[in-house]
């Protein structure tokens, strides 16, 4: 059967290559341990769970409004004005199949054929697709870890056109881990401001900022940056929901409303008994802060590994979030057994079939210097891998 052609410029999720052979290696015998989980390794609190079932015995199963139940969208409202100091109203929310359809569908109502849309890079790997499937064209505005990845006005300025319609700027940044200063954010997005260019501002990780840093949102800075921001969060990330699908989108009330138009026809709603328990979640969340303190002692020992055994690599501190982006450009030109690498895909392969460690090659993420280890997973599990990691480079001559 035939596929629209149209499709074949959407690549599938480069991540799941690399799971793909992990299920290979697994079934063979093979012991890996793999660095490449993007969700917390944490259980949903179990509070959150019981609010399920008290909505089952509600029997709260029907039909809920598109733009999702209204005491889910206050406790939204509660929880911005609570942690990032925004103050929306409940019809400028709307529940979403989780953060990813909240970014998808805020660009299907933004974008005609050939608008562009800023993706600085490294991103996350969903983001291109997403735009194209929204019949744009994502540019990548190029960074590197001398500006700890971070974008500044004069890229901005370099990369923009009449046809850009949009920045998605996503603080703290999977892969990297680093975090914007407000002062930075507010250059950026007044400049976005002053050229009609739309912040849609992907705050998925912003629970999880490490001791010392303070994440400050977008949406926040001023009034005409608020009317100018689509705000996106989720609880998978904060409240270790990855499977429940929760996620929003917060922004102007055109944007909302046509997003509602949209999700009308193609989802209508997710579970409304989930949507009750997604207001436990956010009214109670002592939980997060103990789960937040592990990630930052794993991702600290990590940076210590990374520098006793890849030698040849950098590394900047991550901020928050719970990846690390280790530089392996170094090891390109460099050859084992006959076999020469050449990019991030040949060292992810080469560290998967020689040290059965799995992590994901940079190009995934529009950056082939660099392989994303993820420290979503126990310090034991992370210290060994690192270490075979290390021993692995440490065999390419
Ligand atoms: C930066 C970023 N945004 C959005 C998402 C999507 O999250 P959700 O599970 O809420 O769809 C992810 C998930 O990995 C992510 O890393």
């Amino acid at each position: 059967m035939k596929t629209a052609k149209w499709l074949e410029s959407i690549t599938p999720s480069p991540t799941l290559a690399v799971n793909q052979k992990v299920i290979e290696l697994k079934a063979q015998g093979k012991k890996i341990i793999s660095l490449v989980v993007g969700e917390p390794d944490f259980e949903t609190p179990q509070p959150i769970k019981d609010a399920v079932s008290e909505a089952l015995k509600k029997n709260l199963t029907r039909y809920s409004e598109t733009e999702g139940v209204k005491a889910f969208r206050e406790a939204i409202c509660m929880k911005l004005k609570r942690d990032n100091g925004v103050t929306y109203d409940p019809s400028q929310i709307i529940v979403t199949c989780g953060a990813k359809q909240a970014i998808s569908t805020s660009l299907d109502v933004m974008l005609d054929g050939g608008d562009e849309v800023l993706v600085p890079a490294p991103y996350w790997v969903s983001y291109p697709d997403m735009v194209k499937l929204a019949r744009g064209v994502p540019v990548f505005i190029p960074t590197s870890s001398e500006s700890r990845y971070k974008i500044s006005t004069k890229d901005l300025e370099k990369y923009t056109t009449s046809k850009t319609r949009a920045l998605i700027l996503n603080n703290p940044s999977n892969p990297t881990g680093v975090l914007y200063t407000g002062e930075e954010l507010l250059e950026i997005s007044k400049w976005c401001l002053n050229k009609g260019v739309i912040v849609i501002a992907d705050e998925v990780y912003e629970r999880i900022v490490f001791s010392g840093r303070k994440f400050v949102s977008v949406a926040s800075l001023s009034k005409d940056i608020f009317e100018n921001t689509v705000t996106i969060n989720g609880l998978s990330k904060s409240h270790c929901m990855t499977g429940w699908r929760m996620g929003y989108a917060a922004g102007p009330e055109k944007i909302i409303k046509a997003m509602k138009k949209c999700q009308s026809h193609l989802l209508s709603h997710i579970p409304t008994f989930l949507q009750h328990a997604g207001v436990v979640a956010l009214n109670e969340d002592s939980y997060i802060a103990p789960m937040v303190k592990a990630y930052e002692e794993r991702v600290n020992t990590s940076v210590e590994l990374i520098k006793q055994y890849m030698p040849l690599s950098t590394c900047v501190v991550p901020d928050g979030a719970f990846y690390l982006f280790p530089t392996i450009d170094k090891y390109f030109g460099k050859s084992y057994n006959g076999k020469t690498m050449k990019d991030s895909i040949d060292i992810a392969t080469f560290i998967l079939e020689d040290a059965n460690v799995a992590v994901v090659p940079g190009a995934a993420f529009g950056m082939d210097g660099n392989i994303r280890l993820s420290v979503a997973t126990s310090l034991d599990q992370i210290k060994e891998g690192i270490k075979k990691i290390g021993e692995t480079l440490g065999k390419l001559k």
